[in-house]
């Protein structure tokens, strides 16, 4: 038994911040952003917009293209470190939304991983028979733990969600995953605050994500870079084998570093970048959306899903789709 996407959705929040906006806020310009990173706008959460609301969106989406509906999803699993509470979590009060009832529902934290984390997860249980249809999240907005005063940081996030329906199928589909951690570089890319801390230090506002961007730059080109060699060799594939790369959209010139150990063409990478920022968690089950709804990817092509993020947690996901 495997596991097959049989549907995916998206959704993007309303407000759009251009990089000539970012300009009016803190100490930085278009041309840098551009040329440091490939975004040049993102969406970002106002009037009501949540990681609840964004998920229901994607997940309903999902559902569609699935032509699944509530009562035939058994499992519900999403990526986020940006949940709307502490608790329930942000799986159940997904599934309250959609009006599901009595199937496991979860939250993974990975950061920008989280993602390809809760895909394997839910892959496993098909995999075991413990689910026919699940719903899988990637949902973040990591805008509203952002310093709007730390040009290092803000400039670069973005908010989203995207969503995968996985179902049973004789053949793959998912073909393989693969997860790694490393929390020894755990000071070079987090969000200080926590319960541990006090709800006070949450409340105060003082704290927003941090990261040490140069390092963290580093430290991903060379793990992606392993990663894609883990996944091919894993199912004894090569790079012509790739129908295309759907990489995390953290930065243009991280995922050209990743294209180029695999030696494919910018022509087959899918990049949001640019009009999304990177919106961590949700950025793969985005970029995956676009490119299935634009009609760049086909059923039956052969997908490279990889991400890395704060921990550090990076993995991938080889797809058939
Ligand atoms: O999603 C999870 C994983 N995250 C990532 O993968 C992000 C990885 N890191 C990066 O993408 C890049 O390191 C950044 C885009 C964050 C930064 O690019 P960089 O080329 O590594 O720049 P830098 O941090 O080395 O900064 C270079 C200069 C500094 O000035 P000095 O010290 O050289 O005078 C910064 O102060 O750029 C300055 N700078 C800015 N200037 C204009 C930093 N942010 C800005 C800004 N506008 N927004």
């Amino acid at each position: 038994m495997y596991s097959k996407i049989a549907g995916t959705g998206r959704c993007l929040p309303k407000k759009v911040l251009s990089n000539a906006d970012l300009e009016k806020i803190v100490d930085t310009t278009d041309e840098w952003i551009k040329s440091r990173t490939g975004i040049e706008r993102r969406h970002v959460v106002s009037d009501g917009e949540t990681t609840g609301t964004l998920s229901e969106h994607a997940a309903r989406q999902a559902m569609e293209a699935a032509a699944v509906g509530p009562a035939d999803i058994d499992l519900i699993v999403i990526g986020t470190t940006t949940p709307d509470q502490v608790f329930p979590n942000m799986g159940c009060l997904l599934q309250a939304r959609l009006d599901i009832h009595g199937c496991p529902a979860f939250s993974i934290e990975a950061a920008c991983t989280g993602f390809i984390y809760a895909l394997s997860i839910a892959d496993q249980f098909v995999r075991d028979g413990k689910a026919k249809c699940a719903l899988v999240v990637g949902a973040e907005t990591l805008t509203n733990i952002i310093d709007w005063s730390d040009r290092a940081t803000c400039v670069l996030f973005g908010d989203g969600a995207g969503a995968v329906v996985l179902q049973a199928s004789d053949e793959p589909g998912i073909m393989s995953t693969h997860l790694h951690a490393d929390g020894r570089y755990k000071d070079l890319l987090y969000f200080p605050s926590g319960v541990g801390q006090g709800l006070d230090s949450i409340r105060e506002g003082q704290n927003a994500v941090r990261m040490k961007g140069n390092e963290v730059f580093k430290v991903a080109v060379n793990t992606l870079g392993a990663i894609v060699e883990e996944t091919l060799s894993a199912n004894k594939m090569t790079r012509a084998d790739l129908d295309w790369l759907i990489p995390h959209q953290a930065n243009i010139r991280i995922i050209k570093a990743t294209a180029r150990k695999l030696g494919m063409s910018m022509d087959q990478v899918i990049l949001t970048v640019k009009d999304h920022g990177n919106t961590s968690t949700a950025s793969v089950p985005m970029a995956l959306d676009v490119a299935v709804r634009d009609g760049q990817i086909k059923r039956g092509d052969v997908l490279l899903l990889e991400a890395f993020g704060g921990g550090f947690t990076w993995g991938s996901a080889l797809v058939r789709y």
